[in-house]
């Protein structure tokens, strides 16, 4: 008999202890001009599910199923090199240029107006990023009237011509893209950059005054200017943005799965020290404004697994059960912080570093971090609570000593539901799960569902030819005395649903 696991966590939850409203537009993603994301992603005229835009039908399911919110867009590196004129006006008229920043040849048939259509037909908010690489002040506000200005400006009325006559109202916008990399193509110091932001986000903001504008943070927090990036920028352009940006890849770095499994634990050290970096500058300008976090680049990119990859699919990442356990888990994080991250973009949408694979002229399908993602979406209640609660440690190399829980619940005050979603994060230990939920004036509650991401294979993946390997599967969660019961096997991520009887 399965004597079950040996230790438990416990938490008690209660509808007076709100962190905030969720934030949908946590459950973002990302759309680069980068390898196959746009091309034979997204967009394949030729493929037998296009549409009379050419963009793919199958694929358009998918995203739809998954339930992105915000999509960020044109790049990533790709946007300090693009000339954003290149992608408008007729089709045939579009040059091809040498895209420096992935050393390939962009074709431009993708360009604004498609991709801002195309995420209107989805129902997706789009969220565009300037280049402040090789271009400046000028491009952006031309780029912005081109998108946003009603009819009758020179730009409005081009656009216009090319077919959309209506503005687009895109609420958000990066002012460039991670500049303080060196790799990036313009790449600056925070003073060069500090100043540039300041002087863009003040004409962008001469334009609309209420545009949401995101200053490039650091594009990691392991970065050598990470902490004084964010000072000297914000110091110089705290008055013309709202957020600031934050960019984290994971991966279990020398083979250290139980460190890479606590992931979540660096997310929220470099979400804390953004906000307190933040504060402190609006302490100096004895300001009240709260600069929140644009965490518009996330995911696992496990680089060195990739390294002998072709040029131009060294993302094309394939997915296991862990990675997408890791996913859920830096989800929760996004969540649990829906305080100060007002935004986050996981990177990307399909093909590189994505949820959703395609094979050009062939199918697309689901990738194991799909699943977290997509539940996450759909069933996070409008209300995020905070947790109290005790439970076994595990010891990591990067991180030392982790709760082995990783949770949040989210609660609708409407209809009284309660959504957990928690995450085993050993790699070798069951747990069992309690929640008190004797803080609710609820009589009798009633489990609605119970699903588990976790395999006998932590490696286990989908692929073209097995596209249902992974996929959420029943949990044994249980309702007794007041408390909900569950036990999470190592390295398992669940969602768990309950409702008033
Ligand atoms: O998402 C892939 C790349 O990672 C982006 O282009 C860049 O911003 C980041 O370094």
């Amino acid at each position: 008999m399965d004597a079950g696991p040996a230790a438990s966590s416990k938490i008690k939850i209660d509808p007076m202890f709100v962190v905030g409203g969720l934030n949908r537009r946590l459950f973002g993603s990302f759309v680069e001009h980068l390898g196959r994301c746009v091309y034979t992603g997204i967009y394949e005229p030729d493929h037998p599910t296009a549409d009379s835009h050419g963009f793919r039908s199958d694929v358009a399911e998918l995203i739809t199923e998954l339930g992105p919110t915000i999509v960020r867009y044109p790049g990533g590196n790709f946007v300090s090199a693009y000339d954003w004129r290149d992608g408008i006006g007729p089709k045939q008229d579009r040059p091809v240029r040498y895209d420096l920043a992935w050393n390939v040849k962009e074709t431009n048939q993708v360009g604004t107006d498609e991709f801002l259509q195309w995420s209107a037909r989805l129902g997706l908010e789009p969220m565009m990023a300037v280049n402040l690489g090789t271009a400046g002040v000028r491009e952006a506000v031309e780029l912005l009237q081109y998108v946003n200005a009603e009819p009758g400006l020179a730009l409005s009325d081009e656009r216009g011509r090319n077919g959309q006559v209506e503005p687009y109202d895109v609420r958000v916008w990066c002012l460039g893209n991670e500049m303080d990399g060196p790799w990036q193509i313009g790449f600056k110091t925070p003073e060069e950059y500090g100043r540039l932001a300041e002087e863009t986000g003040r004409a962008m903001k001469r334009f609309d005054r209420d545009l949401e504008l995101v200053a490039c943070g650091s594009s990691g927090r392991g970065m050598p200017t990470f902490g004084s990036w964010e000072r000297i920028v914000l110091e110089r352009c705290f008055d013309h943005v709202e957020h600031i940006s934050a960019h984290a890849y994971y991966e279990p770095t020398d083979g250290d799965e139980q460190s890479f499994l606590a992931s979540a634990e660096d997310m929220d050290r470099f979400i804390s020290s953004v906000v307190a970096t933040a504060d402190h500058v609006a302490a100096t300008r004895k300001s009240d404004k709260k600069i929140t976090i644009s965490f518009d680049e996330w995911n696992v990119w496990f680089a060195e697994r990739n390294a002998d990859h072709e040029p131009g699919t060294e993302a094309e990442e394939i997915y296991d059960v862990s990675e997408a356990v890791v996913v859920g888990s830096l989800l929760i994080e996004l969540i649990r912080h829906t305080d100060r991250v007002a935004v986050a973009c996981q990177a990307q949408l399909v093909n590189l570093l994505a949820p959703i694979l395609t094979r050009p002229g062939g199918p697309a399908w689901r990738q194991t971090i799909f699943h977290p993602f997509a539940l996450t979406s759909r069933h996070a209640a409008p209300v995020v609570l905070a947790e109290a609660g005790d439970g076994p440690v595990i010891n990591t190399a990067r991180y030392g000593a982790v709760d082995q829980l990783h949770s949040v619940t989210t609660h609708d005050p409407d209809t009284g539901a309660v959504v957990i979603f928690a995450v085993n994060r050993s790699i070798d230990t069951p747990l069992g799960f309690e929640v008190d939920l004797g803080g609710f004036a609820v009589e009798q509650w009633q489990l609605v569902e119970h699903l588990v991401i976790t395999d006998q294979d932590p490696h286990a993946r989908n692929t073209e030819t097995e596209p249902d390997r992974v996929r959420p599967v029943a949990g044994n969660a249980r309702l007794a005395d007041g408390r909900l019961i569950a036990d999470l096997p190592a390295i398992s991520w669940h969602c768990i649903r309950l409702a008033p009887a």
